[in-house]
């Protein structure tokens, strides 16, 4: 993590609107909670369904050199091996003799011991430490009735290692050549020691990878064109720019496999802090996996008359922290007429919800008429009917889960078939007539959009 700078929201309040208006719960609450784990509500499920989408959109649908895989969280355990997991994929971790709890290590300054914190800040707990010894994050399970060494499988804790062992498969199916890619998104696990912030590092998370199969003299050229597509990924969808950084890692923050690795870091409230990681990772997999499974793994270049081993070039995103930072760049708080108003300001596409259809009051058969612009507007995009309350709580509600447009059926739309449009961003309000409605928010929906947030 970089150094941190004064934040514009605290994590404090990004939970409690994620709770407040159901995208976010801890999990298992009502037992008193379960560490680092949390369940999504209805908005959480509809944002993170469009962060996925949008990663969709950019590997498959906006270009034809990249093919889907979805593979199994539970693999052949020489997998692991291959990979280097079950050896290197560890924390080094301390016990505390007097509080019974383990930290990280490396990260001892974070650490809190609840009978003897440090005075100082910055620095570790004054308790009684054990030596540094390594703990693996794989989560260890038993596959089938008999609990014993032959059926320890583990939860994947990437979802990379399915791809690289299905590169056989996908190449005979799909018939590329290299530079090709094989792109998944799907859950992993990790036994993380240090947790916390939030839905930022969690034990069960799910991750958007891609493996960029290259000729090895290509790699580095490919590298860095991820570098720039990724970035502009997070742009396009409405991040400020100024919010997010490339930091490159040093020598000797690379994982085993890798020969150069870029995070890409947004700055959430806790500081600058990893986004998506964009690796080199060489033959390293694919050889380590021809090797351990005795499988030949690699292109047979036609024209060259020659067989080689591509190199792989990796981003690697998260789907949580991907939709935090959405969320956390989105937020804002403004005084409109004496008093506050909670916006947060997503990009169209991200919002769970794009347009709430109001009756301004319950009578005058203004419900019923909104009920029927709803219908016709809901099989176009998602929308939501919202008919309790005052219009100002509606609003506001509409507001906080980031919807961008909101129509109101109002005494007019009786006489003349007009409903009002009201622009969240702007708060402007528009007349416009209900059969042109379905165009002009499609289109909308289509435009590019800038955050209006000062950077
Ligand atoms: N295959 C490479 C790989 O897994 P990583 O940097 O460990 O690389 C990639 O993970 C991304 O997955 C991270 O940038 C982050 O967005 C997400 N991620 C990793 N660990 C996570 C955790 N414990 N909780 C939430 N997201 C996590």
């Amino acid at each position: 993590m970089s150094e941190a700078q004064a934040p514009e929201v605290t994590l404090d309040e990004i939970v409690a609107l994620c709770k407040r208006r159901g995208f976010i719960f801890p999990s298992s609450e009502i037992y008193g909670g379960v560490g680092s784990t949390y369940d999504y509500g209805h908005y959480g499920v509809l944002l993170k369904n469009n962060v996925k989408a949008e990663w969709w959109r950019a590997m498959l649908s906006e270009r034809d050199d990249i093919v889907a895989l979805d593979s199994a969280i539970l693999q052949h355990p020489r997998v692991w091996e291959a990979s280097g997991h079950l050896e290197g994929f560890t924390d080094p971790l301390v016990d505390c003799r007097t509080c019974k709890q383990r930290f990280r290590a490396d990260k001892l300054e974070d650490a809190r011991c609840p009978q003897k914190p440090s005075k100082l800040p910055g620095e570790g707990p004054e308790c009684d430490l054990t030596d540094a010894r390594e703990f693996n994050l794989m989560f260890e399970t038993n596959v089938g009735p008999v609990r014993d060494t032959a059926s320890v499988a583990y939860l994947r804790p990437e979802t990379a290692q399915g791809i690289f062992i299905n590169f056989k498969n996908v190449l005979q199916f799909a018939r590329k050549k290299p530079p090709f890619g094989i792109a998944q998104i799907g859950k992993s696990f990790r036994n993380e020691i240090t947790t916390g912030n939030f839905i930022f590092r969690t034990r069960e998370f799910e991750q958007m990878e891609m493996e960029y199969f290259v000729p090895p003299d290509e790699a580095e050229r490919w590298h860095r064109y991820w570098l720039d597509e990724r970035m502009r990924w997070y742009t396009d969808l409405g991040i400020r720019p100024d919010q997010l950084i490339l930091r490159e890692h040093g020598p000797d923050e690379l994982s085993h496999y890798s020969s150069a690795t870029s995070d890409i870091e947004y700055l959430f409230p806790m500081g600058y802090s990893e986004l998506e990681g964009i690796a080199n990772r060489g033959d390293f997999d694919l050889r380590q996996h021809a090797e351990f499974s005795g499988e030949k793994l690699e292109y047979f270049d036609q024209e060259r008359g020659e067989a080689y081993v591509p190199h792989v070039i990796e981003p690697a995103a998260g789907v949580d922290r991907t939709a935090l930072a959405f969320i956390v760049d989105a937020y804002d708080t403004e005084e409109v007429e004496g008093r506050k108003r909670t916006v947060l300001r997503l990009h169209p596409r991200v919002a769970p919800v794009k347009v709430a259809v109001l009756p301004l009051v319950s009578k005058a058969g203004m419900p019923e008429k909104a009920r029927e612009v709803f219908e016709g507007l809901r099989r176009r995009l998602p929308a939501e009917f919202d008919e309790g309350g005052s219009i100002g709580k509606r609003y506001r509600r509409q507001d906080e889960i980031g919807t961008p447009w909101g129509v109101t059926v109002d005494g007019q739309t009786m006489e003349d078939d007009t409903v009002t449009l009201r622009d969240r961003d702007t708060l402007e309000q528009t007349r416009v007539a209900i059969g042109d409605l379905g165009d002009l928010l499609e289109s909308k929906l289509a435009d590019p959009w800038t955050s209006p947030k000062p950077t």
